[in-house]
C-alpha cells in the first residue's frame, strides 16, 4: 500500500510536452508522491501516465511504491480540453474525470483525489456540496484511497464542516509567508488530523528567500535557502510540493528532508513575514 502521506510531492503542471520526461526523472531521482490534475490548460496527465509506464517498465518502481494524486476541476477552471460532458451534472462530470484519469494514469485507483477549487471563492457552494458528494461516491467505490480539497479558504473549510461534510484527508494552498504561511488554514487543518500540502512555497514567497536570517541557516547547514524554506515547511507539518524541471534542484529538494533545524529557527522563520 503506497504511503498515506509522501514528505514531498513532485508536482507535474506547466511541463507540457516535457511532463512525461521530468516525472520519469523525478520518480529515477527518488520522489514517491505524485500530484497532477485531469486539467489540460495546465496539466498532461496523460503525459504522467506515460512516465509512470516507463519507470514500472525499467523497473524503477511499482505502483505500490507510489502516491498518486489527481483532482477534479470544474469547467471555470477547464479551457476546451475537458476530460468530461460539461452538459452533464457534476456528479457524472466527477465520474468521468475521475475515469478519464484512471486510463490517464493506467491504474484502477488514484491515492488521492483532490476538489481542485471551490466553485466560489466566497464560500462552500451548493455545487461543492454536489461534487464533493460524488468524490465520496468515487472514493467508496475503490477509486480513489482518500480525499482532498484545494484553494480553501478557513471560511471553506468551516462551513463544508457545519454542513455535516466529511472533511478532507488533505488540503492543498498556496503558501504566502506573508499570511503567516496560511497560518488559519493550517491551524485548522492541524487540529482535525487533515495533511497540508503546501504548493508555491518557493514562487510565492521570494522574500524569504533573500531573508538574511534564512540566508544565515543556509550557510550554516551548507544549504540553499530553498531547501531550508522546504524543510522548514515539513518541520511545521507541511508536506511541501516542487515542480522543479532541474535534476539537481530535485536532488536538493529531496535532500532537504535531512536538514536539521533547531525549534529556535523553526519558529522565527514562521514569524519572519506572517
Ligand atoms: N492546486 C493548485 O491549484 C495548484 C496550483 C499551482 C501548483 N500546484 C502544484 O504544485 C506544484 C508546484 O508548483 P509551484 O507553484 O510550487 O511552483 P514550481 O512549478 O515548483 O516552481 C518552483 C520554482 O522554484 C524553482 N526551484 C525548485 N526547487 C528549487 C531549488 N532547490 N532551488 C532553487 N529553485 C528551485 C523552480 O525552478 P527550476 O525548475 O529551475 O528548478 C521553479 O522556478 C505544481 O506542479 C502543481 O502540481 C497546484
Amino acid at each position: 500500500m503506497a504511503a498515506s502521506a509522501p514528505d514531498f510531492l513532485y508536482g507535474t503542471a506547466w511541463k507540457e510536452d516535457r511532463t512525461a520526461a521530468l516525472t520519469e526523472l523525478a520518480l529515477r531521482m527518488g520522489f514517491r508522491g505524485i500530484d497532477t490534475a485531469n486539467q489540460r490548460r495546465h496539466y498532461v496527465e496523460a503525459g504522467v501516465g506515460q512516465a509512470l509506464a516507463a519507470a514500472y517498465r525499467a523497473g524503477v518502481v511499482t505502483r505500490a511504491e507510489l502516491f498518486l494524486q489527481t483532482k477534479f476541476t470544474y469547467v471555470g477552471g477547464q479551457d476546451h480540453r475537458l476530460p468530461y460532458d460539461p452538459a452533464a451534472d457534476l456528479s457524472t462530470q466527477v465520474a468521468q474525470s475521475m475515469a478519464s484519469s484512471l486510463e490517464h494514469l493506467g491504474s484502477d485507483h488514484v491515492d488521492s483525489y483532490v476538489l481542485h477549487g471551490p466553485a466560489s471563492g466566497r464560500g462552500w457552494s451548493d455545487a461543492d456540496v454536489e461534487a464533493w458528494a460524488a468524490m465520496v461516491e468515487q472514493r467508496d467505490a475503490g477509486r480513489t484511497r482518500l480525499l482532498g480539497v484545494s484553494n480553501v479558504s478557513l471560511r471553506h473549510l468551516e462551513q463544508m464542516e457545519a454542513g455535516g461534510a466529511e472533511l478532507p484527508r488533505f488540503v492543498q494552498n498556496r503558501c504566502f509567508a506573508r499570511l503567516g504561511w496560511d497560518r488559519e488554514v493550517r491551524a485548522f487543518c492541524a487540529a482535525r488530523r487533515i495533511v497540508y500540502q503546501g504548493f508555491s512555497l518557493l514562487t510565492a514567497n521570494p522574500e524569504v528567500l533573500r531573508h538574511r536570517l534564512v540566508g544565515g541557516i543556509a550557510a550554516r547547514l551548507g544549504a540553499t535557502p530553498a531547501q531550508v524554506v522546504f524543510r522548514f515547511a515539513q518541520a511545521v507539518g507541511m508536506v511541501p510540493l516542487t515542480g522543479t524541471a532541474d535534476p539537481e534542484h530535485m536532488t536538493q529538494d529531496l535532500a532537504s528532508r535531512q536538514l536539521a533545524l533547531s525549534p529556535d529557527e523553526i519558529r522565527t522563520i514562521e514569524s519572519t513575514a506572517g
